[in-house]
C-alpha cells in the first residue's frame, strides 16, 4: 500500500494505489487549495515532489498544457502508485 508523506506538514498515511494525491491530502487534512474541485483547471492544487516522481501516474494533458515541469505536479491529476514524499507548493 503506497505511503504518502507531506514533509512540510510532518505527516504520513497509507492509501490504496490509484487515488489522486489531492484525495489523499484531503483525507489527511492537509491545507491544499483546490479551487476548481479537482478538474485540472485552476492549478492551485500544485505539489512539489521531493521523492518518488516515478511513483505517480504520468502527467495528464491538463498538466502538460500548463507547462508544469518537474518537480511540480497537479495533485488532482497525479495518482499515487507507490511511496511518495511531497510538499504543498507555494503559488506565486
Ligand atoms: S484542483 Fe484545480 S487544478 Fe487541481
Amino acid at each position: 500500500m503506497p505511503r504518502l508523506t507531506f514533509i512540510d506538514e510532518a505527516t504520513s498515511a497509507d492509501f490504496s494505489a490509484g487515488k489522486t494525491v489531492l484525495q489523499c491530502a484531503i483525507e489527511m487534512k492537509i491545507a491544499l487549495s483546490h479551487v476548481c474541485g479537482g478538474d485540472g483547471a485552476c492549478g492551485t492544487c500544485r505539489i512539489e515532489i521531493v521523492e518518488g516522481w516515478d511513483q505517480l501516474s504520468p502527467p495528464t494533458p491538463d498538466e502538460t498544457y500548463k507547462e508544469l515541469e518537474a518537480p511540480y505536479r497537479l495533485s488532482c491529476q497525479a495518482k499515487l502508485l507507490g511511496d511518495l514524499v511531497a510538499k504543498v507548493a507555494k503559488i506565486e
